[in-house]
């Protein structure tokens, strides 16, 4: 892929964004219009989720139909030029009223993440990166905090329910103990935003999708942040687990977390 036709996805994704985020306003602001379903215990679902990836990939294969496309609702398989979304991150905080979450839209060249869009409609955020060409929230450049001291950090664990509750108390506690505070705000995507300007100091997951970090990753690699090989082996198909922090704290996380 040729450098503008990179530029040409990131400003055609920064143009759906902004689309995608009127739409999901429009249930974010209306709760009677949410239809609220479980997808399983703590997996939450309505109506914007389905609607918002739906508009996504019509307007991704009108605009680039030789891209493929993988989506948390609709799946989808990788190619050499793929777009991965989460049309709703932090789906339980969406559904509660809570403000944090966002729109997730990502791009791989190769296997290789290329395009971070991130868009948080409710907060009135928006980051961007292109690999290369640092990381923006709102158009100004951001940067990880740098900080290198594990008892004046603040790092975000995620949870889920697929990985059993005692590995995740493990973390916490080997958190802890090294002077670290802990954190959950519900939203992988959203955590490794708030790492790229420098609102924590990282966010770890023993677990998580694709979907949930693909954009994510170039914004925290573009703002500095150390990430582990997240797209490594089944990474894009099955996830793996995510580890990104100031690069100075990574080896007390690798420690803390287990993440090599
Ligand atoms: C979830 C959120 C959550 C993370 C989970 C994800 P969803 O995504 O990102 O913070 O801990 O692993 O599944 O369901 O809200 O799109």
């Amino acid at each position: 892929m040729t450098p503008a036709e990179r530029d040409l996805r990131y400003y055609a994704a920064l143009g759906l964004a902004a689309e995608a985020s009127h739409l999901a306003l429009g249930y974010f602001n209306r709760r009677d219009s949410l239809g609220i379903t479980m997808k399983g215990a703590q997996d939450w679902l309505t109506v914007a989720d389905g609607k918002v990836e739906e508009f996504l990939r019509r307007r991704l294969s009108a605009l680039f139909p030789q891209d493929s496309v993988i989506g948390e609702e609709g799946g989808g398989t990788a190619s050499d030029a793929l777009w991965i979304l989460d049309p709703i991150d932090g789906t339980a905080n969406f559904a509660h009223g809570d403000r944090n979450w966002c729109i997730s839209i990502g791009f791989l060249a190769d296997r290789r993440p290329e395009i971070g869009i991130v868009a948080a409609p409710a907060l009135g955020e928006v980051y961007a990166a292109r690999r290369g060409a640092g990381a923006t929230l709102n158009g100004e450049p951001i940067r990880v905090s740098g900080a290198s001291d594990v008892a004046r950090a603040a790092f975000e664990l995620g949870w889920s329910t697929r990985v059993p509750a005692e590995r995740y108390l493990e973390v916490i506690a080997r958190g802890y103990a090294a002077g670290a505070a802990v954190k959950r705000a519900g939203s992988g995507t959203l955590g490794l935003c708030h790492t790229a300007c420098g609102w924590s100091e990282g966010y770890a997951e023993l677990h998580i999708n694709a979907w949930d970090v693909a954009a994510g990753i170039v914004i925290a690699s573009e703002a500095g942040a150390y990430v582990n090989d997240f797209f490594a082996g089944e990474g894009i198909a099955r996830g793996n687990p995510i580890l990104c922090c100031t690069p100075e704290l990574a080896p007390a996380l690798r420690k803390i977390t287990g993440i090599a």
